[in-house]
């Protein structure tokens, strides 16, 4: 078949890739790339994910690439039919098509920001102010190297951070939380020279918490996240051990969960002590990560090394870890054996500048984080987790992964943040579930979010093409964010807030 012509100058070139700001220059080199048959371009840094071909902007199309690589085992985790029978990720994506943009093309300043404030606030740890580098984060999730094709939980991170979005270390994960917090840290593109100054701040970053059934495990996760340095602990309080019901037999998915979302516990010196109480067996013969339990259990660490059997501490791990994940609840009794489950005990642990836990003497920070609750979807639970002393809601339904036939996030999200707001006009409000495009985003801003999370988008992209794919999906909905709000008269994706006829019902 005969070639479309194509004939670019270095000047040309060379004139592309002389955007000031990097969204532009990577939508050049995108677009370059895709002229040039996806050499690297000349001029541009030359590594691998950077001659990667774009992977789809529509999503559609890249939930059918993926759909053809993916073993349907573990395709059947999040199949959207599958893991939400009843329709609910479909309805949360069609519930933003019931939105329509007002566009202000007269508007005389052109300019957009992309950097967004972040405000969180409780009474015990006052008002947190973050900032974010662009409105968006990665939503959190988990066993993202066991999803196949090219995903792999570092790929994920630096691929996030790439993009200058905020990224969420997961509770199930491959690697330790302190290892995907450094892949954060340490990125090459990050720290890449005239982007951004290697001095600069560290990167806004979250960790998500699934509970286990030991609290003493939960608190050392949560100090762990505190030592890594992440700013905000993301408690998920709407994922039952179940993970979909009958619907993910059909699909005979794959419950084996191999020890892909175990490392944080396998790294974690409390997991070791409790498994050789239960089980007689730890999960590693690293000295660090034994020392605790053997000052605790009285035994030396080659004897506990020796004990070591990965399978039986994963089958422990495991075991645990299915088995606090329901339990979170909304018992105020400190006495109540549900307590250490409980929003306000998470809250209290989050808060504390103290250490909370003995496994960690070294005393190496005095932060307490505030506290986001994931998975809120109605006013009560809203309310009581505030009254409980959380920082800010974070409306999602898992991206309709657990409850058959459920109300979108989008439409619960205005009653939600009336009824919060009115206690506290810092308490924050997030959202995810269902975006799929800038405009997405920029409802979501318009019905009260403050920060908004990119869920199935990231994680297809990030199987499609690995880092390089979760890159260029993001840059790609951040490049058409600025385009559209600036189509619309809007400077930066928080001033939709106050005006609220640019988005109207269709
Ligand atoms: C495969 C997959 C794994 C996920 N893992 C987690 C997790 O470990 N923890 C969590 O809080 N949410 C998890 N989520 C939910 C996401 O954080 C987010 O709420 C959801 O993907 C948003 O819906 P959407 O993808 O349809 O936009 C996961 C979602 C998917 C699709």
């Amino acid at each position: 078949m005969k070639k479309f012509p194509v004939s670019i100058s270095p000047t040309e070139i060379r004139q592309q890739l002389n955007q000031t700001d990097s969204y532009s220059r990577r939508f050049a080199e995108t677009c370059l790339r895709g002229l040039l048959g996806f050499r690297d371009v000349p001029g541009t840094l030359s590594n691998r994910e950077n001659v990667f071909p774009p992977v789809p902007w529509e999503f559609e199309k890249l939930r059918q690439r993926i759909h053809d690589k993916i073993s349907p085992h573990i395709y059947g985790w999040y199949d959207e039919a599958a893991s939400a029978a009843g329709g609910s990720t479909s309805s949360n994506v069609a519930a933003f098509s019931r939105y329509r943009f007002v566009p202000r093309y007269l508007h005389p300043d052109k300019t957009f920001r992309y950097a967004t404030p972040v405000t969180l606030s409780s009474r015990e740890l006052g008002v947190t102010r973050l900032a974010s580098p662009t409105p968006i984060f990665a939503s959190p999730y988990g066993s993202a190297s066991l999803y196949g094709g090219l995903s792999d939980e570092i790929s994920l991170a630096q691929g996030v951070t790439d993009a200058d979005v905020v990224h969420s270390l997961g509770t199930l994960t491959r690697y330790s939380l302190e290892a995907d917090r450094q892949a954060v840290v340490t990125n090459r593109y990050y720290f890449r020279p005239g982007l951004r100054a290697p001095s600069g701040p560290a990167p806004f970053t979250m960790f998500q918490l699934y509970l286990t059934e030991e609290d003493d495990i939960n608190r050392s996760l949560i100090e762990r996240a505190k030592r890594a340095g992440v700013s905000v602990i993301l408690f998920t309080i709407d994922a039952g051990a179940g993970h979909g019901g009958a619907p993910m037999m059909d699909l005979a998915a794959d419950f084996t969960y191999c020890s892909g979302i175990a490392g944080n516990l396998l790294h974690d010196p409390v997991f070791h002590e409790k498994c050789y109480r239960r089980r007689g067996c730890v999960g590693t013969r690293s000295p660090k990560l034994l020392t605790y339990a053997s000052r605790r259990l009285g035994l030396s660490v080659k004897k506990l090394a020796d004990a070591c059997d990965p399978a039986a501490a994963f089958d422990y791990g495991r075991t645990i870890q299915f088995g606090g994940m329901g339990r979170q609840n909304s018992v105020r009794n400190s006495r109540s054996p549900a307590y250490p489950w409980s929003v306000e005990h998470i809250a209290r642990l989050a808060h504390s500048r103290k250490n909370i836990s003995p496994a960690h003497p070294a005393f190496t920070h005095r932060r307490g984080l505030p506290l986001a609750v994931k998975g809120v979807m109605s006013v009560e639970d809203a309310r009581h987790c505030q009254d409980s002393g959380a920082d800010a809601v974070y409306v999602s339904n898992h991206g309709g992964r657990f409850v058959f036939n459920s109300i979108a996030p989008i439409e619960v999200l205005p009653e939600i943040r009336k009824a919060v707001k009115k206690k506290d006009r810092n308490f924050g409000v997030w959202l995810d579930s269902g975006i799929r495009s800038a405009a997405d985003v920029l409802i979501a801003y318009a019905r009260g979010a403050e920060f908004v999370g990119i869920g199935r988008p990231v994680i297809y992209a990030c199987v499609d093409k690995g880092r390089g794919g979760v890159r260029q999906i993001l840059q790609g909905l951040l490049y058409t964010i600025r385009d559209q709000a600036r189509l619309c008269g809007l400077q930066s994706a928080t001033e939709i807030h106050a005006k609220t006829d640019i988005v109207r019902p269709a």
